[in-house]
């Protein structure tokens, strides 16, 4: 029934930098993911996606790059990437790479040109204004426009100033950047993540952006960004990329759309395409910027698969660089932990983990003087920056955790050996383990992966239930996000006269036990899914 590889994936986020070193420096590297990849195998994920590994000065790790079509040395060579692609291909793992292709490195050949002259061959390659023409603010920090004093002029940066911003409105630089992914589609990569990709064009005049009152500690959050982002010509560039990529078989576009907390999922859904003839997947965060509840998670939820249609295919995700790790956010919770993973495992689409995230790994602490992100150098201690969620992965217990045999460049997690790989192979009931239950349960169950969800209403707010269902062949999946034990009934599936027949349980209960939609008793914090059989 699955066409497409993409439609119903799992994905795991690779931090290149944090997962595993190969070669002493302390920093993880492109050799260091090909000696994991048997341990990438085991988990039964589809596909990988590496934060950026292109040539880069490193102001914003990578994505700020200098060179598309050169491998940093500080993670490899080509032929480290060619070796990945071969032997990832080999398990049947995809690999996707993070094109940054709103702006590049200050480094970037065609910025360096650009910013030669007014009038050389890259010299609308950037947005470039003799005056600062309107209020944009940089996420970074400052005014989103700095001086060149070679150009005697202004140039756009909605990040660093050390990331300015392309001009898409010049055809030029479309064709250009199509170019670079050519380079990497021609050697086999399966797709990209497109960072900020609802930022690349800006408004024509560069009007204003309105004004919100209140206060916070940075200005770009004080405007609704209405001129910078999301204008519709954004729309055709993405159907252009779309046929351009579709000339290939098989490969993937997957966009991060920048939005503002609590999330937009309409406007993500938006650069699906109507037609489905922009992006295959796109990240909506509205989840993962919900407080856990059932209620809560119900409502984001919903509201997700009502954007994006029956047709179309919803991304879901927890935690990614930029976010503080689901499992900090829970407070350390385990139980909580394990529900939401039981949550996104068992929605329809395609499935974004984060390296770490199945081993219940928390944020580093990282002190002020130790701090690498940008963001959290410029905000803190309003934002304590990015460094915490990208910490290294603990595979060993011992020095160095089987990550590096030199110094880490980031701190590991407080207490990192009960988090190892290692010690959690060994255990059974481990979060290692629970995320393998599950991802092998959604391999096989084509109902989990493919079949429509829909909420059902139970007497009791605490417990989130819904169906998953390709025709008669349905699942039940019932989630007590409290702290308390609660017998609940579940009226629609009492009408029909089902019986639900445990699949999947996070507490002791056997699978094949049946149980009746009129008391379903569930333990606080603890989940089920059911396959339903009709007793009529
Ligand atoms: C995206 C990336 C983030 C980066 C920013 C600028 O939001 O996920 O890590 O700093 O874009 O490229
Ligand atoms: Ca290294």
């Amino acid at each position: 029934m699955t066409t497409n590889w993409w439609q119903d994936c799992v994905v795991y986020q690779i931090y290149p930098r944090s997962f595993q070193d190969s070669n002493g420096d302390g920093i993880g590297d492109i050799f260091g993911i090909i000696q994991r990849l048997d341990y990438l195998q085991s988990l039964m994920i589809d596909a990988i996606w590496l934060s950026p590994i292109f040539l880069s000065p490193m102001a914003d790790f990578g994505y700020d790059v200098s060179d598309y079509c050169t491998v940093d040395p500080v993670f490899g060579t080509e032929e480290d990437v060619l070796l990945l692609i071969n032997e990832a291909h080999k398990r049947n793992i995809r690999v996707l790479f993070d094109m940054v292709l709103n702006h590049t490195s200050i480094e970037h050949p065609w910025f360096i040109e650009s910013r030669q002259s007014r009038d050389n061959e890259k010299s609308n390659f950037y947005i470039w204004s003799d005056t600062i023409p309107n209020n944009w603010y940089a996420a970074f920090g400052g005014r989103a426009w700095t001086y060149d004093t070679n150009r005697k002029q202004y140039y756009l940066h909605s990040f660093l100033p050390q990331q300015p911003d392309l001009n898409w409105r010049n055809p030029k630089v479309v064709e250009a950047v199509f170019e670079q992914l050519a380079f990497w589609l021609d050697k086999g990569i399966d797709g990209f993540r497109l960072d900020v990709i609802n930022c690349i064009i800006k408004d024509e005049a560069l009007r204003n952006n309105p004004k919100i009152i209140g206060s916070r500690p940075r200005p770009y959050d004080m405007q609704r960004h209405i001129f910078d982002r999301n204008r519709p010509e954004s729309h055709q560039k993405l159907k252009m990329m779309r046929k351009f990529i579709d000339k290939y078989d098989q490969r993937m576009l997957v966009g991060e759309i920048l939005v503002e907390m609590p999330g937009e999922p309409e406007l993500a859904a938006s650069y699906l395409g109507l037609h489905h003839d922009e992006l295959h997947l796109c990240f909506d965060f509205s989840l993962a910027y919900t407080r856990f509840s059932a209620a809560r998670w119900k409502k984001v939820a919903k509201r997700w698969y009502e954007a994006v249609g029956k047709h179309r295919v919803p991304t879901w995700v927890l935690n990614n660089h930029d976010l503080p790790r689901i499992i900090s956010r829970l407070h350390g919770n385990e139980e909580k932990a394990r529900l939401a993973a039981m949550f996104l495992l068992t929605q329809r689409g395609a499935i974004f983990l984060y390296y770490g995230e199945e081993l219940g790994l928390p944020n580093s602490k990282i002190s002020r003087s130790a701090m690498h992100d940008p963001l959290g150098k410029r905000y803190w201690p309003f934002h304590s920056g990015r460094d915490p969620e990208r910490g290294p992965m603990i595979w060993n217990t011992g020095e160095g955790n089987g990550f590096t045999t030199g110094e880490s460049w980031l701190a590991f997690a407080k207490a990192a050996n009960r988090y190892s790989v290692e010690n959690q192979e060994l255990e059974t009931e481990s979060m290692l383990h629970f995320y393998r239950r599950l991802l092998a349960l959604r391999k096989e169950d084509e109902v989990l992966r493919n079949g429509l969800c829909s909420f059902v209403d139970t007497n009791n707010t605490h417990i989130l239930a819904y169906c998953r269902e390709i025709e008669a062949d349905q699942r039940l999946i019932v989630l007590n996000m409290s702290a308390k034990q609660i017998t609940c009934s579940i009226p629609m599936l009492q009408v029909k006269d089902m019986q639900c027949e445990i699949m999947f349980a996070t507490d002791g209960v056997r699978p094949e036990q049946i149980e009746s939609p009129h008391a379903i008793t569930i333990g606080g914090y603890q989940g089920r899914i059911y396959r339903l059989v009709d007793n009529r």
